[in-house]
């Protein structure tokens, strides 16, 4: 039932009568059915009961025409499972409280089986699945990229300028690729074990790897991804898309991940990002996060720039720039979806 499926007949190359629509984020603090779920569990607690999980996965489709489901997990729990002790503090986001900093600290990580360690992810996938495939929408499965997820290890969470990730990988090189090659080891085995429980597509996520420069992401960030996507093609025929912020000056280097798809930011113009990246590259996004809080006036205005433009360029999926915030109105997600499926 799948084979009907817009967003995987876009990814396919397969013409469609409209373009598909998700949203990053889809699940989250501004439905209010999740914030009430929330108020009877915290987050970790969320992610690791699979019939919590899938519930939270499926609340979007439920209320929204979407095109694929993301399951609802983060990218960070996967660490607790190699020995990091992590928490999501109401108000302030992610913290971790043994950070890395040293030699040790990334000897003492271990690469645990991922059926172990989020065995629960795994099984919340084959609960959503069994609901979504009659329902023709396919799941899409995700994990961080190893550059962003050493950023929260060594910043200790929050940041912003990521100053002490850059000084760590700058002057312990060694200790940084033995950090890379156990964060890669780890994500590439979980992408391929969410491909065996069911997901249809799965998406990288490098929320930062913007402060890198082109030499930075060369040496630092892109052998891993490189490594990752090869060991993920090699187990899976699952198509693989990367999402990174900031990075629209890089392109070009990020073409050569070798990813099918690459999801972009508001400040990546779509022709410049098909002129860069070539016709048979999935392209998605990019709507400002900030623009969905918006008026329906401005937003319409937008959005319907995004539809043109997306429709012309081809192959190309409506989303986000970047995560929906916690203060959007629901009402300005149904209205989106209702202009793209006009
Ligand atoms: O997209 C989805 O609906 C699937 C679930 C999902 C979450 N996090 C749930 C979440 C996904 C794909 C993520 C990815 C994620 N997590 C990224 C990459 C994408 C991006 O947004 O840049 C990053 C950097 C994180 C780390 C993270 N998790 C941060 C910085 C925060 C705090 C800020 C925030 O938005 O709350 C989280 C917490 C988090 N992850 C929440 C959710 C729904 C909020 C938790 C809550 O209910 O309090």
């Amino acid at each position: 039932m799948l084979n009907d499926s817009v967003l995987l007949k876009v990814v396919k190359g397969e013409r469609t009568a409209r373009l598909p629509v998700w949203f990053m984020r889809q699940a989250g603090r501004y439905l209010p059915e999740y914030r009430e779920l929330r108020k009877r569990h915290r987050m970790l607690e969320l992610i690791s009961t699979p019939e919590l999980a899938a519930k939270v996965t499926l609340q979007p489709i439920d209320r929204f025409d979407l095109d694929a489901a993301i399951i609802f997990a983060d990218i960070l729990n996967p660490l607790i499972g190699m020995g990091v002790k992590l928490d999501f503090v109401e108000g302030e986001g992610p913290k971790i409280f043994n950070p890395i900093a040293s030699e040790s600290d990334v000897d003492r990580l271990s690469v645990p089986d991922v059926k172990d360690s989020v065995g629960y992810t795994l099984e919340a996938i084959g609960i959503c699945v069994k609901s979504l495939t009659p329902r023709g929408v396919p799941l899409i499965g995700f994990a961080g990229a190893p550059f962003t997820l050493s950023s929260y290890l060594i910043e200790q969470g929050g940041h912003s300028t990521l100053a002490a990730t850059k000084h760590f990988m700058f002057s312990r090189p060694e200790a940084w690729h033995n950090l890379q090659q156990k964060l890669s080891t780890m994500i590439a085995n979980y992408l391929i074990a969410q491909a065996e429980a069911g997901v249809s597509l799965v998406q990288i996520f490098d929320s930062w790897a913007g402060v890198l420069s082109e030499e930075q992401y060369r040496e630092f960030a892109l052998p891993y991804l490189q490594s990752i996507i090869a060991k993920v093609r090699e187990a899976t025929p699952i198509p693989i898309f990367y999402f990174s912020t900031g990075t629209g000056a890089i392109l070009p280097l990020i073409k050569e991940l070798g990813s099918d798809g690459i999801s972009i930011d508001w400040r990546v113009p779509l022709p410049f990002a098909r002129a860069v990246l070539g016709d048979n590259m999935v392209l998605q996004g990019n709507l400002d996060p900030l623009v969905l809080r918006e008026s329906l006036d401005s937003l319409e205005r937008y959005v319907r720039v995004l539809v043109e433009q997306g429709t012309k360029c081809g192959k190309y999926i409506f989303n986000l720039g970047h995560g929906i915030l916690p203060d959007t109105p629901p009402e300005n997600v149904a209205r989106v979806i209702e202009i793209i499926r006009e």
